[in-house]
């Protein structure tokens, strides 16, 4: 089939061919774009939220920018942020709003400010006040187990974006974990989380906890998802050979769906199940009743935080001109590289240990919502999609994967993120950081400016290599750089910081499918081992 090149498909908007052109001629080197001594203008702020983007180091020109800001124009980019905030069915595959925005909007927030309007923001704050009455009542003894004890341990079980969100978060939010010394319940329960409906994932974080102080959380938008319901027949059979049946188990259970006719049917009380509602993406969930285990961890105002945090990103992403909107920015990096310098994949390297898991959620996220090939008007997309998301903690993958970006054959852009305060409580704390951070900057310096053969033949002198060996090694030795990175800095890893940089990542995500003209929220492709899966049940396989 030729490429669909009707007026709302990229091919046919000025700026693509512009760009063409400009990737065609080439771009010079980032060696030769970092030697602009003006090149730090190449960054932007979310005073609000506490971030601040360097993309000096991506591979473009003014020229560039301005193309991309007019691709964004041309796509309608502002117009289909104000549909998602309006609630629009932009969802076209499912006849769907997509209102994970609702969900973190102000309290008492009308107009403009809750565009989503009055019956929206009054259902997302009903349920609010239950989670959060919920997971105060908890971490204060108030609601107890069957026996009358403080809950001390919370196993959530669920799946991709019933997990990796409220895991990733109470990881990265640790800080604000700590079990009081002396009191098993602390300031607030341990919180587990199970995905893996292998025996050993439950196994292993059941075997250290006492039944009748746990609390079992089963979290799925569908309340179907086999992994998931696998795992909670266990966790269930588990409180019930300790003694807690019937009555006794339901103190235990919590339910949180989209889908609480599914949840009562199958036996878990009313009181305990929280929901939210199919406007809401699994992926796109941590902020709603999703969001219980991180909330039980943490506590609820800190939640609240995490929410005014996201909320403070989308005021940013509806308000900033495209030139400082950090999500717009950080889209148009990620079409430049993906469509016009051929990267298919992004890196995502996060610095601080605590968000360790931030890039499997980021994978998620993005690709889940991204990884499509048709277009909203049922067209095969002209163009590539979604990138292969990828990354880690930065500082292990520089000890693993970092020398394939390095001196490999692909060339793969990076997305750093670094933590500019520290807040260890170890007397060493201020070195610890300045070693992390130092690296950071030391990894996307030599990924853009590489070492042309010169100064590797020049370094392996200064080494004291004969002239022979030095003239052997060059190449070797030597850095073709290039690669391009942008780095994102937190003032600080808050709940507020946290949620500012979730919505970022969700509203970069948004721009991209706004630009692809692909719907970011739908997620057929899952479908199709899901439905084997069941043929082949069925069939005795
Ligand atoms: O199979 C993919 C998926 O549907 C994700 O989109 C979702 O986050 C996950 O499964 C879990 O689904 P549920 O919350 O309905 O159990």
């Amino acid at each position: 089939m030729s490429p669909d090149t009707s007026p709302s498909t990229p091919l046919s908007w000025p700026a693509w061919s512009s760009l063409q052109a400009r990737a065609r001629a080439g771009v010079p080197h980032l060696r030769e774009l970092l030697a602009d001594p003006n090149r730090h203008t190449y960054s932007a702020s979310a005073p609000d939220c506490g971030l601040h983007l360097d993309y000096s180091r991506q591979a473009v020109t003014d020229g560039v920018l301005a193309q991309l800001m007019a691709l964004a124009d041309q796509a309608d980019v502002a117009g289909q942020r104000e549909a998602m905030f309006r609630g629009d069915v932009i969802n076209t595959t499912e006849q769907r709003a997509v209102l994970h925005v609702a969900l973190r909007g102000a309290p008492g927030a009308t107009g403009n400010d809750a565009p989503w309007g009055a019956d929206i923001q009054a259902q997302v704050h009903t349920e609010l006040a239950r989670v959060l009455d919920f997971a105060r009542a908890v971490r204060s003894g108030q609601v107890t187990s069957s026996t009358g004890e403080a809950f001390t341990d919370v196993v959530n079980i669920g799946i991709g974006g019933s997990d990796l969100g409220p895991r990733m978060a109470t990881e990265a939010l640790d800080a604000l974990t700590v079990h009081a010394t002396g009191n098993p319940c602390g300031t607030g329960p341990r919180v587990h989380y199970v995905s893996n409906p292998d025996a050993w994932a439950l196994h292993s974080t059941l075997r250290g906890l006492d039944a009748r102080r746990t609390l079992v959380i089963v979290a799925s938008k569908t309340f179907t998802t086999q992994e998931t319901m696998t795992n909670a027949a266990s966790a269930r059979r588990w409180l019930a050979d300790a003694g807690m049946e019937g009555e006794a188990q339901s103190q235990h259970l919590v339910a949180i769906t989209a889908s609480p006719q599914r949840s009562g049917a199958a036996g878990y009380p009313a009181a305990h199940t929280f929901t939210f509602w199919d406007w809401v993406g699994g992926r796109y969930s941590v902020w709603s009743a999703l969001g219980l285990p991180l909330a039980l961890a943490i506590g609820p105002e800190a939640f609240a935080d995490f929410l005014a945090g996201g909320c403070a990103m989308d005021r940013h992403f509806r308000t900033a001109p495209f030139s400082a909107n950090l999500p717009v920015l950080m889209a148009l990096a990620g079409v430049w590289n993906r469509n016009f310098l051929d990267c298919p994949t992004q890196l995502v390297s996060t610095y601080p240990s605590r968000l360790a898991k931030f890039a499997p959620f980021i994978q998620q996220m993005d690709m889940e919502s991204n990884g499509k090939r048709v277009q909203k008007g049922n067209q095969p997309c002209p163009v590539g999609t979604g990138p292969i998301v990828w990354g880690g903690l930065g500082i292990d993958g520089q000890h693993a994967y970092f020398q394939l970006l390095h001196q490999g054959t692909h060339r793969v852009p990076v997305e750093f993120v670094g933590i500019t305060a520290e807040d260890a409580p170890l007397p060493l704390a201020a070195e610890h950081h300045r070693v992390v951070n130092l690296n950071l900057r030391a990894q996307a310096q030599a990924l853009a400016l590489g070492r042309d053969e010169a100064a590797t033949l020049a370094a392996l002198k200064t080494e004291g290599r004969s002239d022979a060996d030095a003239h052997a090694l060059t190449a070797q030795r030597s850095f073709a750089g290039n690669v391009p990175s942008s780095t994102l800095w937190l003032d600080a890893l808050t709940p507020h910081r946290l949620g500012a940089l979730i919505a970022l990542y969700e509203h970069k995500v948004f721009v991209q499918a706004a630009i692809w003209g692909i719907n970011a929220y739908d997620q057929w492709g899952v479908e199709l081992g899901k439905t084997m899966a069941k043929a082949m049940e069925k069939a005795g396989a």
